[in-house]
């Protein structure tokens, strides 16, 4: 729409500009087209100008727009954050009684025409906060009409600033603040009159500040802040007598301020921060009543405070940090009521701490928000009236010589927020109620003499982002409660005397960044999961006793090694063979190296199984294995030979005639159960031989059919009475079947936990069972085969009573060893997942097995599951028996259905075997054969001199 006409409003207002040509409302016309021309140069991305209608009469009602409403034209455009871009064209230059023109907030870019300064009628200009470019040309002031307000701020203009602004008389304010502008100061400047501010902070402006302000009797603001400005100010600033607020900091000034100064009674705002000031603090800095904030920061003043700063009476904001100062602060700043921010800070300052800071009296600081008087040599103590500063919000006094203790009073400053007393002399304890100041975000004491404990009460400091305490003389535990503080993202407590284990709660911080505890006396298992699985070895350094992946050491490593069969004998505590004098040996098993075994890893494991639980929920609404079944059925022959299409069967044993089975195979009543590795059928063979197949869902992770078949055949080849025989298998590359021995009683999770028929297996049947799976196990290990999979429900108890493992080794048909997919196709292992399996770094070895088969032992005398789980709890198993044998009721562990039915001489010992082979750390579980040994002489104590216990 506007394209259309474009082209001819350009030649149209290039008539325009021969008086004859007007039409009979000239001046109306003027402003629609030149507010049209100017929005055709720019792009309006929001569309915020779509009011601006060409066909409209007068532009009175456009957006952004104001007119005189005697001559209807217009004397306001405001465009502020229009976000709009482009050039300033000449469109605007057709505003013949344009007043205000506000431009500021957008992305305009390009130069700015001299031209727009000489619309006759323009007061104010404001282009601040664009991308406007270019120098700003020698004529921009020439013919400034009636200007009086000028902002190019925030742009990225460059050059020299033109001399001509002294044409501009009527100018009253100039900020060219932020921009690249270069050279030094035109001494223009000087001529005008009624200029009130004058902001030309921020940009590369160099030389010296001429000494003209005499005639700028108006100036009641400058700003030359972040330029290079070098030199002396010039004493003729004591002549701007309106002055209010002078910011010249960040520049290179030099020499002592002039005492001029003196005379700006109406200056309330001086900064001249980062100079390089010399002198003293002047005596007649007094005379400048007015002062509300003083900032003398950063410079090379030195000498004494004078006492006249106690007549500055309006004074908020005092910063002398950073010069040479030296001696004791004057008694007469308590005259200072409005102080809200002291800071004096990197000085030489010393003597006791000021008091009439903190004095109670009537007479004091009371407002002070911020107190810094860091990095000075200060001595003395600090005084318990500090508690009545309640507005205090930063409290900074470290590095100086205070000695004492910390007040308790500080409880009282419930503002507070940053408290840093680190690198004194402080001694005593930490004051408890320093819960009190529960606003605090950071706290810092480190590099003191501080006793004793952290105190417990730090909890209540719920927004502590901060908590650095190190280099003290601290003792004792860290608070467990240092985990509710959930901010938290430093902690340096190294350094110290801190004892005891490290409260694991801590891994649930979850913005920590840094957490230093070197170089203490902590021990035990550092915490897993969160910031710790990364923490940096120098961060735990230095804690002789502390143990985990991090300081590479695993953990009950210091303790002794739980068994030590024939402590006569130092050579065969490896060999797993016992020694043949079985009459003389001994077997100790170490109740101390029980109770050590850190409960913590179990539950960590519980965890982590539950977690797969979950997943598992989640992912079991695959298609059900009958329906696969049914899909492959025609695939499934009989045929011994090897054919593609149909399949190869194989057969350890006999006469593989399979036919029968084959349609049982495909009914799903025939469903014997389901694993982890697939669903289990029951089948009769011809022969009448009843067998178990297992029916493999775990296809696609199967090898190929090379090293499919040497597995299976390695696992056919152990033979044992207490594993369930591999018969066979068959095999295509879309079905795979096992074909078992087929073992008549139900698993042991069934007679244990779902109540068989109202029997319950007996203490002689129950040590039966855990003597015959501990056999088997052995003979897996023998043949170098790891179970992967030990658990109540893969033991099946044939009709004789003998225990039978089955499902051993399929973890190896999986294309490696993959501890996730091990972890969810062993889910229902819940609770026998031996601890090694969470952490990549450790090598899995048949010890695993030795764990699962420890907590299977437990599970089988006291009748419980490894993970039981509560309303709104788990219990796991090791630990709960873990307990008991720590509090002396091991016996009462054992299944209450047994309850005056069984040995205690019998059960106990086996219980602690239990706990022995779930101790955390694989290398010292017994292996196989061991248990095997033990579990013979607890049954025959009369055999052997043993003692257990
Ligand atoms: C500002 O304008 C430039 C082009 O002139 C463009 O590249 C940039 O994206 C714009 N920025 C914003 C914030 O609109
Ligand atoms: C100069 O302009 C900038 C940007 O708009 C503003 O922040 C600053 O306060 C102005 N200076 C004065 C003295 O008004
Ligand atoms: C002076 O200018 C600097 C830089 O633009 C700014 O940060 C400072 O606040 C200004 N000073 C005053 C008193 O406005
Ligand atoms: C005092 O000035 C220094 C810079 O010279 C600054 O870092 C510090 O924050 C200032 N103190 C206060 C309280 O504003
Ligand atoms: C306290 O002051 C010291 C020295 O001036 C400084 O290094 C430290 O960062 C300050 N502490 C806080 C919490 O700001």
């Amino acid at each position: 729409m506007l394209s259309l006409n474009y082209c001819l409003l350009i030649s149209w207002l290039l008539l325009l500009s021969t008086p004859h040509s007007r039409s009979l409302n000239p001046s109306l016309d003027d402003d629609v087209l030149g507010l049209i021309v100017f929005k055709a140069d720019i792009q309006d991305p929001y569309q915020k100008l779509s009011s601006w209608n060409e066909d409209d009469e007068t532009p009175c009602n456009w957006v952004g727009v104001k007119c005189s409403p005697r001559s209807n034209r217009v004397t306001e455009l405001n465009l502020d954050g229009f976000s709009l871009s482009g050039k300033i064209g000449r469109g605007l230059l057709q505003l013949q009684s344009l007043r205000y023109l506000y431009l500021s907030n957008n992305n305009l870019s390009g130069t700015v025409s001299a031209n727009l300064v000489r619309l006759q009628s323009l007061r104010t200009m404001d282009l601040s906060y664009n991308s406007l470019s270019g120098a700003i040309s020698n004529d921009f002031f020439r013919q400034c009409g009636s200007l009086r307000a000028i902002s190019l701020a925030n742009n990225k203009f460059e050059g020299i600033i033109p001399d001509s602004l002294s044409l501009c008389p009527t100018i009253v304010a100039i900020n060219l603040s932020s921009n690249r502008l270069t050279g030094s100061l035109p001494n223009g400047f000087w001529g005008l009159n009624g200029l009130r501010s004058l902001d030309l902070s921020n940009n590369l402006l160099e030389g010296e500040i001429p000494d003209g302000f005499g005639s700028l009797n108006n100036l009641r603001g400058i700003n030359l802040s972040g330029n290079k400005f070098v030199g002396r100010v010039p004493d003729s600033i004591g002549r701007c007598l309106l002055l209010r607020m002078v910011d010249f900091s960040d520049n290179l000034l030099s020499g002592e301020l002039p005492e001029t100064m003196q005379k700006l009674s109406l200056c309330n705002f001086l900064n001249l921060r980062r100079n390089l000031f010399v002198g003293e603090v002047p005596v007649w800095i007094g005379e400048m009543k007015s002062l509300e904030s003083l900032d003398l920061s950063g410079n090379k003043i030195s000498g004494k405070v004078p006492g006249s700063i106690g007549n500055l009476l309006s004074l908020k904001v005092l910063n002398f940090s950073a010069n040479g100062l030296i001696g004791t602060l004057p008694y007469s700043m308590v005259n200072c009521a409005n102080l809200v921010a002291l800071d004096l800070s990197q000085n030489s300052l010393s003597g006791e701490l000021p008091q009439w800071i903190f004095q109670a009296e009537e007479k004091s600081v009371k407002k002070i928000q911020v107190l810094d008087l860091s990095a000075n040599q200060f001595s003395g103590e600090i005084a318990s009236a500090i508690g009545g500063s309640s507005s205090l919000q930063l409290l900074n006094l470290s590095r100086n010589s205070l000695s004492g203790s910390v007040p308790v009073s500080i409880g009282e400053l419930k503002a507070l927020n940053v408290i840093d007393l680190g690198e004194n002399r402080l001694n005593g304890s930490i004051p408890t109620e320093i819960g009190g100041a529960y606003s605090l975000k950071e706290l810092r004491l480190e590099r003191n003499l501080l006793l004793g404990q952290i105190p417990t009460s730090i909890e209540n400091c719920s927004s502590l982002t901060v908590l650095i305490l190190s280099g003290n003389k601290l003792s004792g535990p860290i608070p467990v409660n240092i985990a509710k503080l959930t901010s938290l993202q430093d902690v340096d407590l190294s350094s110290n005397n801190l004892s005891g284990n490290l409260p694991r709660q801590l891994a649930n911080l979850a913005h920590l960044k840094s957490f230093n505890i070197s170089h203490n006396y902590l021990q035990g298992e550092l915490p897993v999961g969160g910031f710790f699985n990364t923490i940096s070895p120098s961060s735990v350094s230095g804690n002789p006793s502390l143990c985990g992946a991090v300081v590479n050491k695993s953990c009950p490593a210091v303790l002794p090694k739980p068994i030590v069969l024939n402590p006569n004998s130092s050579s065969d505590s490896t060999s797993g063979v016992l020694p043949p004098s079985l009459g003389h040996k001994r077997i100790i098993l170490s109740i101390s190296a029980l109770i050590a075994i850190g409960a913590a890893a179990a539950i960590f494991v519980g965890v982590i199984a539950i977690t797969v639980l979950n997943l598992r929920v989640r992912s079991s609404t695959s298609p059900s294995a009958a329906a696969l079944a049914l899909s492959t059925r025609d695939d499934f022959s009989h045929s011994p030979t090897t054919d593609a299409n149909s399949g190869k069967l194989v057969m350890f044993s006999g006469d593989p005639d399979f036919s029968t089975g084959a349609h049982a195979l495909l009914n799903k009543d025939c469903e014997l159960g389901r694993g982890g590795f697939g669903a289990v059928y029951r089948t009769v063979l011809r022969d009448g031989r009843s067998v178990a197949i297992k029916k493999l869902t775990v296809s696609s992770l199967v090898k190929s059919q090379e090293d499919f078949e040497r597995e299976v055949k390695k696992l056919g080849k152990v033979r044992h009475p207490n594993l369930v025989a591999l018969d066979g298998y068959y095999w295509t590359p879309s079905l795979q079947l096992l074909i078992y021995e087929y073992v008549s009683g139900g698993s042991l999770y069934k007679h244990l936990h779902d109540g068989m028929g109202g029997n319950f297996l007996s203490w002689n049947e129950r040590f039966n069972i855990i003597l015959g799976t501990a056999k088997s196990l052995a003979s897996l290990h023998q043949s170098n085969i790891i179970h992967y999979n030990i658990k109540s429900s893969n033991v099946l108890i044939d009709s004789s009573g003998e225990p039978k493992v089955g499902d051993y080794g399929l973890a190896r048909l999986l294309p490696m060893l993959d501890r996730y997919v091990l972890s969810s196709k062993v889910q229902s292992a819940l609770g026998y997942m031996a601890p090694e399996f969470a952490c990549r770094t450790v090598k899995i070895t048949e010890k695993c097995d030795v764990y699962g088969f420890g907590v299977l032992v437990l599970e089988v005398v006291t009748g419980k599951r490894p993970v039981e789980y509560m309303e709104d709890d788990v219990v796991v198993l090791c630990d709960m028996v873990r307990g008991a044998l720590e509090e002396g009721r091991l016996e009462e562990c054992v299944d209450g259905r047994l309850q005056g039915k069984f040995p205690a001489e019998e059960a106990i010992p086996v219980m602690k075997l239990g706990l022995i082979c779930t101790t955390q750390v694989p290398s010292n579980r017994p292996d196989m054969g061991e248990v095997v040994n033990i579990l013979e002489l607890i049954r025959c104590p009369s055999e052997g001199q043993e003692e257990l216990g």
